[in-house]
């Protein structure tokens, strides 16, 4: 049998295979929220202009909440035949209301009407991203707050550098996240006109108006340009690009719990909550939580280079091509949803070890440029002599199997006469953290104004 929706000139069915290939609502019935929303603003809109009559929008739109309401409580039969989300819903329209459902189409296609249902669903994944990451970065700044004295060891190379603060570490995770939502924002902004009216490809001969479907589904404008409006996937790329920077900062973040909580640094307990044991090796405590988020990132970067794949040939209007773009979408918005919220989870209930911290913090020498330093300002040293004089000491220090603090004075002495006692006035791991007072250094009262500004911006949010 012909297709009931668009079979008018077709005289055989499709092959089964055809069926598989097209169908979609095995994953765009996700739509079904803005689909719905989408239709009965359209329906209004067309009553408003005179399009249909008013008794005929106002069964559509009755009939479109008895929908909505089936496919909540789980009574709506789905079916492949109806290939999409739209079909889908159409045709059970027609099953409840009869012929008024068929004038729901009016001045419509399924082009506009799926950019439009994508549209709104990636804007409120935006929406619900933002307020997770901004629960994220309070988690953090909250740890940060508390921990803002907390030695331990800045690394580069992955070498001990210079000792810095687990708040002020944490504290760097809140800024990336920072950046991030403004991406989701400008993402939002830029995705927010109405494809809705746009039609096939080429807009209407029927006297719509498309500020008001525009305003009725929260879009600041309709879209300009007919033909880029059914093209355009830019929002959904856009989004994707977004989240892939984001999910790129949290699998960071999780690669360092990961080293951190591993036997041989030590420098936070996570939580049972968010640890497994071996079925093996009963000493084990596995940050799994935090490898799938690490590994979430591959997903969420493949769907983004997947949709930019799928669209890099398209002619305009709308292809077929285009239907690919939700499955993986869908699936890297909900894998980044998932990885902020099991890393907020991490973070309230991590606890740094802090007698394992600072111990690392002192360790490596970390505080040789604490001491060139020292040399440039109480000596008057050029800053690349002081460096080469703290590089010898720091090679006694080696010999001698002692950090800089505990090395006897008479031997910086052979290095350099004129080094006196209050040398040691720097080298403690406390004493060269407080130093580090300029604008978004580690100090802990800077940690401590930062955590503080962080958590008062968020509470106002
Ligand atoms: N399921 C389709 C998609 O996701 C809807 C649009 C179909 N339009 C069409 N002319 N076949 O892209």
């Amino acid at each position: 049998m012909s297709n009931s929706m668009w079979g008018g000139r077709f005289s055989q069915g499709p092959a089964a295979i055809m069926e598989e290939i097209n169908a979609s609502i095995d994953f765009d019935k996700k739509l079904y929220r803005q689909d719905i929303a989408g239709s009965k603003a359209h329906a209004m809109m067309l009553a408003r202009q005179g399009i249909i009559g008013a008794d005929d929008a106002e069964k559509i739109v009755a009939g479109l909440d008895t929908i909505l309401r089936e496919i909540e409580d789980g009574s709506f039969t789905f079916s492949r035949a109806l290939e999409d989300i739209h079909l889908n819903i159409e045709s059970r329209l027609k099953e409840l209301i009869g012929e008024p459902a068929g004038r729901l189409h009016t001045a419509r296609s399924r082009n506009d009407q799926v950019a439009t249902d994508f549209k709104l669903y990636v804007r409120d994944w935006l929406d619900g991203v933002d307020a997770a990451l901004a629960g994220l970065q309070s988690a953090l700044a909250d740890k940060a707050f508390t921990h803002a004295g907390l030695a331990m060891p800045g690394f580069t190379h992955l070498q001990s550098a210079q000792p810095v603060t687990f708040g002020h570490h944490l504290l760097a995770y809140v800024e990336m996240l920072a950046r991030d939502r403004g991406r989701f924002r400008d993402a939002r902004a830029r995705l927010n006109e109405s494809p809705l009216g746009a039609a096939a490809l080429a807009g209407t001969s029927f006297p719509i108006d498309r500020f008001d479907t525009a305003a009725a589904l929260g879009f600041d404008r309709p879209t300009a340009n007919s033909l880029d409006s059914v093209s355009d996937r830019d929002f959904a790329i856009e989004a994707l690009a977004a989240a892939s920077l984001c999910a790129l900062h949290l699998s960071r973040f999780a690669e360092e719990i990961v080293i951190w909580s591993s036997a041989q640094f030590r420098f936070i307990r996570l939580s049972d909550r968010f640890t497994t044991g071996s079925s093996i090796m009963p000493q084990k405590r596995n940050p799994d939580a935090a490898e799938l988020v690490r590994a979430k990132t591959g997903r969420i970067i493949g769907a983004q280079t997947a949709l930019m794949i799928v669209m890099k040939g398209l002619p305009l209007a709308y292809q077929k091509d285009m239907q690919e773009d939700k499955e993986q979408a869908f699936d890297a918005f909900e894998s980044l949803e998932l990885a902020i919220a099991a890393t907020d989870g991490m973070v309230r209930d991590m606890e740094p070890e802090a007698a394992t911290l600072k111990k690392a913090a002192g360790s490596g020498f970390s505080t040789a440029t604490d001491l060139a330093d020292w040399l440039v300002r109480a000596l008057g040293l050029p800053f690349r002599e002081a460096h080469h004089v703290t590089g010898r000491i720091v090679g006694l220090a080696a010999d001698q199997g002692v950090e800089l603090a505990r090395l006897p004075l008479s031997a910086m002495q052979a290095v350099h006469a004129a080094i006196d006692d209050r040398v040691y006035s720097v080298l403690s791991v406390d004493k060269s953290v407080r130093s580090r007072t300029s604008y978004g250094g580690t100090s802990p009262k800077n940690v401590r104004a930062q955590a503080k500004r962080w958590q008062r911006t968020l509470e106002r949010e």
